[in-house]
């Protein structure tokens, strides 16, 4: 079964986020998707799921939120046209971003690297058979330019570097095993740039580079997600579409 271009499936991962929330309120604006799969951690928006927008929990920490994953896509049983994926850690329960050397904890590197590297790439492989039967499925995952190894200048912030690394290097990984596909599918990385959300508002404060709010991300990433070709899999993009280094 091929999907018809003008009525596309998405699923979006993080969608009561800063980036994600902005992304499922202008997502549901289009009139090219017939579907959304939003999930969250505690989906509030459960209680609305309709006939074009269902919620799913998904919590990483919960194995068993990737299996009812799973089971929905296996229920629908249709092509999956787009994956956006905006979930991740910075700061929380798991302590925050590490100045020193000493300050890491194997609590803060494990949970960083499972929410940040480890489940997107998880996501991605249950998505694997319905972005299959897509014509040209395109999959965002959000990033870090700060995963950068080769843009690294200041340092700091152990965890979350490491962690941003790892999913650029599953990603790109990924992304060539999809150009074996029989479609044009199309994986990228992306940074969205910093944009105000509870992972940045502590880091943000005295900053004097430009600051987006997530609705002006959103519509970036979106405009990035259209013109998305097979040509861009397996690159490392800001919002606006440039190249960043590995
Ligand atoms: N904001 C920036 O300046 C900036 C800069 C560079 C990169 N990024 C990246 O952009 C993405 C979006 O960030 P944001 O700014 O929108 O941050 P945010 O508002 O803090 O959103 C983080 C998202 O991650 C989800 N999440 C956290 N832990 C999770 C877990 N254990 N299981 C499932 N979901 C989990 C949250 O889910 P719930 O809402 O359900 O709790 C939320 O959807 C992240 O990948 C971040 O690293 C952001």
């Amino acid at each position: 079964m091929q999907s018809n271009s003008s009525q596309l499936r998405v699923l979006l991962v993080g969608a009561q986020g800063g980036i994600g929330g902005a992304l499922l309120t202008q997502l549901r604006q289009r009139n090219d998707i017939s579907h959304i799969t939003a999930t969250a951690r505690d989906p509030a928006g459960s209680s609305l799921t309709t006939r074009t927008l269902t919620w799913l929990p998904l919590d990483f920490r919960r194995p068993e939120d990737l299996d009812g994953l799973t089971a929905h896509l296996e229920k629908a049983d249709a092509p999956l046209d787009a994956v956006i994926c905006t979930t991740g850690y910075l700061h929380g329960e798991y302590g925050g971003p590490e100045k020193s050397l000493g300050q890491l904890t194997p609590e803060t590197l494990a949970h960083t690297y499972a929410v940040n590297a480890a489940a997107p790439l998880q996501v991605l492989a249950a998505c694997e058979p319905y972005l299959k039967r897509a014509d040209a499925p395109r999959v965002l995952v959000l990033s870090a330019q700060v995963g950068s190894i080769g843009d690294n200048q200041l340092g700091g912030w152990y965890s979350y570097r490491m962690a941003k690394a790892a999913l650029n290097m599953g990603l790109k990984t990924a992304a060539i095993e999809a150009a074996r596909w029989r479609n044009r599918a199309a994986i990228v990385a992306v940074h969205p740039g910093t944009t105000v959300s509870p992972l940045s508002r502590p880091f943000i404060t005295r900053r004097r580079a430009p600051v987006s709010s997530a609705a002006e991300t959103a519509s970036r990433l979106l405009e990035l997600w259209a013109r998305l070709t097979p040509a861009d899999s397996g690159s490392f993009l800001t919002s606006d579409g440039e190249t960043l280094p590995w």
